[in-house]
């Protein structure tokens, strides 16, 4: 039996959760699996409810689990709450690093079939197979921030970008190891002609690296990565980068697939790991039932493989959604002409029947 905690959050959050839960049910009957989920208040919703976007319970919850779904949270309605109680910066920072979640895992993969939907031409993108590592818990987001009052007025933010050789060396290794499973190539993305921080985690990756004479590695410069990750993606296998380098480059890989609503991702290093999409709450289409629920399923793959070891599993459900694909089968952001258009309960039927 696994224990699963459930936090569907805000915005889209709420549909696509239960859809990857139907999933997740239908791979439970399919392999004769017992999958017990709990479902917990997170962000905007948590703090509706409670008056804070991260309630002790939650937190309780996912460390008494075997793993964690994360739908996501934020939206207009709480933007404009004191910062600790935000959803982002009130739940979901603090519920990475309470968790030691220092290595997010998002792959980029391009299904032949979909290829067609990129902005890139098709050749460029199709087949591709990129996993992008990004430090989670370290970096600008965690670093000292304040603000002064400038005597000639007006005000200074400061923000600090802080990285220890400790956290630099457990997100690489595992970066390294990953990569010796993968294509055997690795690509360090800083930026070592500037910042000392970037400095550091080049001379720890140099470190590294002669414990894996099998992997090539290479460092990028991230300016640089940004373009090569258009100009010609299929070059990369594994990446690796700090937290906010991470958060942009994934974001630009994610539009290499054709649409943000197909990624999933895995953030692991702690005792549990969390899955989520790398989308976030999409509150211009939540409550339509037209959010691409593919993403959150594939996060449902992710975790039977990282957290359970359930590889047939994971597989059976990564195929049902190729699957799906290539019949034609499509939400809004993924349509092409001559497709048929679902919505998310509808293409997650889909899945399940295929399973
Ligand atoms: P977003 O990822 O929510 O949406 C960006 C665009 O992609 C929107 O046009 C949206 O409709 C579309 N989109 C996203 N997911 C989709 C899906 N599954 N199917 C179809 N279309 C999809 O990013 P945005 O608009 O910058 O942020 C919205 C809210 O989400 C903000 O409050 C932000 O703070 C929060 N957010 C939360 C994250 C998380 O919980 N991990 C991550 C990113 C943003
Ligand atoms: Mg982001």
């Amino acid at each position: 039996m696994y224990k699963i905690a459930l936090l569907p959050g805000d915005g889209i959050g709420p549909e696509i959760v239960p859809q990857a839960v139907r999933v997740l049910k239908a791979v439970g009957q399919r392999f004769d699996r017992e999958f017990q989920c709990e479902t917990a208040l997170i962000g905007g919703a948590a703090y509706d409810a409670t008056g804070h976007p991260l309630p002790e319970e939650t937190l309780r919850l996912c460390q008494a689990s075997d793993a964690i779904i994360l739908g996501a949270v934020g939206g207009p309605k709480w933007d404009n709450l004191e910062p600790h109680l935000r959803p982002e910066r009130g739940a979901l920072l603090p519920l990475r690093k309470q968790l030691g979640l220092y290595a997010n895992l998002r792959p980029a993969t391009v299904n032949f079939a979909l290829a067609d939907a990129s902005p890139l031409k098709y050749d460029l993108v199709a087949g591709l197979d990129i996993l992008i590592i990004r430090e989670l818990t370290g970096g600008l987001y965690f670093g000292e921030k304040r603000r002064e009052d400038l005597p000639g007025g007006g005000q200074k933010a400061v923000e600090t970008l802080e990285y220890s050789t400790e956290e630099v060396e457990r997100v690489v290794r595992l970066a390294f190891t990953m990569a010796q499973k993968r294509g055997k190539k690795l690509t360090s993305v800083d930026k070592a002609n500037v910042l000392e921080s970037s400095r550091l985690w080049r001379e720890v990756v140099e470190e590294l690296a002669k414990e894996y004479p099998d992997v090539e590695l290479n460092h990028m410069l991230v300016d640089n990565c940004a373009m090569q990750l258009v100009r010609h993606p299929k070059q990369f296998d594994v990446m690796v980068t700090e937290n906010m380098f991470g958060d942009i480059l994934t974001d630009l890989a994610s539009q290499l697939t054709g649409s943000i609503g197909m990624l999933p991702s895995a953030s692991i290093g702690g005792q549990v790991a969390l899955y989520e999409p790398i989308h976030g709450s999409a509150p211009d289409i939540a409550g339509k039932n037209i959010a691409n629920p593919i993403a959150t399923i594939l996060s449902v793959a992710m975790m039977l493989r990282i957290s359970f070891q359930l590889e047939e599993e994971a597989a059976a459900i990564e195929r049902a959604v190729d699957s799906v694909l290539q019949q034609g089968y499509r939400t809004g952001d993924i349509m092409q002409p001559g497709k048929i258009r679902l919505g998310t309960v509808e293409m997650t039927d889909a899945i399940i029947r295929e399973l």
